[in-house]
């Protein structure tokens, strides 16, 4: 049986009044971290994959045992879901499905898989991060995906965005980021879904908790 999820408890009660000044010192800067040989190595292989694949190419970032990324293959059948975790335990314990020719698991860590994936020109169709760390800490907003350098790199990458994540301030900081990076494009909403598609989802769902989803205004 699952275990019920507490919900986020935090020091910080709105949006990080820091927020815009990170992000303005980060489109000003240039982000130097050198790239680790492992990712080098899985961006290898998944730019491989990239090149050779015809149609649309969709990243789960942050995939954990990749549940997603296989509900998001099925879901578009027609497109190459690859899923990104730096959790080797993680990628390995997907014992429940088998995934499906049009998607693939990789361990890397995104900070520098999105840094190759930019460079090398990739073009998304959809990123979805479902669920990231919330690093509710008020002082932890630099681990936040917004208020991180390589955030810069979602913009280059393209696609329609898809943010999960069950702290409301973690949804609206990402959309607002969102928005000034991109042209005001991003909304942030509650959001119940039909049926889990990650065992977080599902986790924070029998727990009976809010749900916020960050996606672009159709
Ligand atoms: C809260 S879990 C959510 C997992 C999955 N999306 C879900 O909803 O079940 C966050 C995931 O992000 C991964 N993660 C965090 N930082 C990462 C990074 N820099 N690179 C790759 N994966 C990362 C963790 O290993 C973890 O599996």
């Amino acid at each position: 049986m699952q275990q019920p999820s507490r919900s986020i408890i935090s020091n910080q009660q709105m949006m990080h009044p820091d927020l815009d000044d990170v992000i303005q010192k980060h489109l000003v800067s240039v982000y130097q971290k050198p790239i680790l040989a492992f990712n080098q190595s899985a961006f290898k292989t998944a730019d491989k994959m990239y090149q050779q694949y015809q149609g649309n190419f969709i990243l789960d970032s942050g995939c954990g045992v990749g549940e997603s990324t296989y509900q998001i293959a099925k879901k578009f059948p027609d497109a190459f879901v690859l899923g990104i975790d730096q959790s080797k335990y993680r990628i390995d314990t997907n014992s429940e499905w088998t995934l499906p020719e049009n998607a693939l698991l990789l361990r890397a860590d995104l900070v520098d898989f999105w840094r190759l994936a930019a460079e090398a020109d990739w073009q998304l169709a959809r990123h979805y991060l479902l669920y990231p760390n919330p690093w509710p800490k008020k002082k932890h907003l630099q681990r936040r995906w917004h208020g991180h350098p390589v955030f810069l790199a979602l913009k280059e990458l393209g696609g329609k965005i898809e943010l999960r994540t069950n702290w409301k301030i973690y949804a609206e900081e990402f959309s607002h980021a969102l928005n000034i990076l991109m042209e005001k494009n991003y909304q942030m909403e509650i959001f119940v879904p039909e049926k889990p598609i990650t065992p977080f989802e599902r986790k924070y769902q029998l727990s009976g908790q809010e749900l916020y989803r960050v996606s672009k205004i159709t």
